[in-house]
């Protein structure tokens, strides 16, 4: 027997009836980001390990223990330079930033990334996956706090149209490069005759955090929804000029299982308006199903219809589970007669054989395209 292949642990597939969900997220970060000026940006999933290395912080456990690495295949002169799927999304747009010579543009530079897949090889448990996604809001090159401010009010917007309920935030500030390294000194003083203690429970997250600082939790289980602040010194460890930075990247992972945990469901996706269906054998039946599915779908009407030879009554009842509004019946006396039968499916159970309209061929767009259901749709 062939193996039988799986997902890698903590890599989920997201099916059909997980999109919606997506989709609807998708649809807020975008228009509340294009609210707040945000424009989007997209950055390799794969750098050069040095990009990490220094930003996010040796020493740090996504540095050291959760980075996915591995050297490239080796150029002409044998030299192999090693890489890293991303782990994290602001040391690529920085880098991108410098690279791209966007600092001459007007400041500040205001990007979002949406749907961007990170990797971390982490412990997989509840919220926590080895792949997950971000929406992540970056401003480059102005150090006002009224950017900060708007960073928040933009991810408090981004829950709120969502939704989401509970949801707390916690905002900090953990200094800069005059006051830090001195805290910094007077905790490892404060730790280091306790370090026995604490050494497995102390995790750290990212290096690259100056002054203001914050993270969105849900009040049910506090797991992070999101995490950001400034990072100041970061692009001068890519190379660049001082230059100011914010962002945050929010998981959506964890925010749709937040929707589901508060039962905020996403609209339903739109179901076929027409299911066409053929009671005959004859190749015919099927020729003219296929025309009428294709003309209905070129006139951006959705449109289903049974594939394979199945019987009428089996056509029916995926025409019913289809959600359809309703079903285009193809028999004898409407293929001799050039017209179809059009069966109201939503109406039926009322019994009343006057939900079934004969309609020419040629004119089956057009009595569609006017039956309430399409005149909603398009509105
Ligand atoms: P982070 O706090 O490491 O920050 O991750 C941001 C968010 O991504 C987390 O709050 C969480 O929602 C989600 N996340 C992280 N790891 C996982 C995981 N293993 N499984 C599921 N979700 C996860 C950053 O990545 C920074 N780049 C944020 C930032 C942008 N700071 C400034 N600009």
């Amino acid at each position: 027997m062939p193996e039988q292949f799986k997902a890698l642990q903590g890599f989920k597939d997201i099916l059909p009836d997980e999109q919606p969900y997506w989709r609807r997220v998708e649809r807020v970060a975008t228009e509340v980001a294009t609210l707040y000026g945000y424009r989007r940006i997209e950055t390799p999933t794969l750098e050069e390990t040095a990009v990490f290395l220094h930003t996010a912080g040796v020493g740090t456990d996504i540095v050291e223990k959760e980075m996915y690495s591995f050297d490239d295949r080796a150029d002409k002169e044998g030299n192999r330079t090693n890489l890293t799927l991303r782990p994290e999304g602001t040391a690529g747009v920085v880098r991108a930033y410098l690279e791209h010579g966007m600092f001459r543009l007007a400041q500040p530079v205001k990007v979002y990334y949406l749907n961007e897949p990170m990797f971390r090889h982490e412990k997989p448990q509840a919220g926590r996956v080895r792949e997950h996604h971000q929406f992540g809001c970056e401003a480059l090159g102005d150090g006002d706090p009224a950017i900060d401010a708007e960073m928040i009010a933009l991810l408090y917007d981004f829950y709120a149209n969502l939704g989401l309920k509970h949801i707390r935030v916690f905002i900090n500030s953990i200094g800069d490069g005059n006051c830090r390294p001195q805290y910094i000194e007077i905790l490892k003083d404060y730790y280091r005759p306790l370090l026995a203690e604490l050494d497995p429970l102390i995790v750290r997250g990212l290096d690259y955090y100056t002054r203001t600082v914050f993270e969105f939790t849900s009040d049910i289980d506090k797991l992070a929804l999101n995490g950001g602040g400034r990072y100041d010194g970061l692009a001068e460890i890519l190379g660049g000029a001082y230059t100011p930075g914010i962002g945050f990247g929010a998981g959506i992972e964890r925010t749709i299982l937040e929707m589901k945990r508060q039962q905020v469901t996403p609209p339903a996706e739109e179901r076929p308006l027409a299911f066409v269906v053929y009671f005959g054998k004859s190749p015919e039946y099927k020729e003219v199903s296929v025309r009428i599915v294709a003309t209905l779908r070129h006139n951006r009407i959705k449109t289903e219809m049974a594939y394979g030879e199945r019987s009428a009554k089996s056509q029916m009842k995926q025409a019913n589970n289809s959600g359809a509004s309703y079903a285009i019946l193809i028999g004898e006396q409407e293929l001799a007669g050039g017209f179809v039968t059009v069966k109201d499916l939503q109406a039926e159970g009322l019994g009343t054989e006057s939900k079934q309209v004969e309609v020419k061929e040629e004119e089956l767009v057009g009595y569609l395209k006017g039956r309430p259901e399409q005149r909603k749709s398009q509105d």
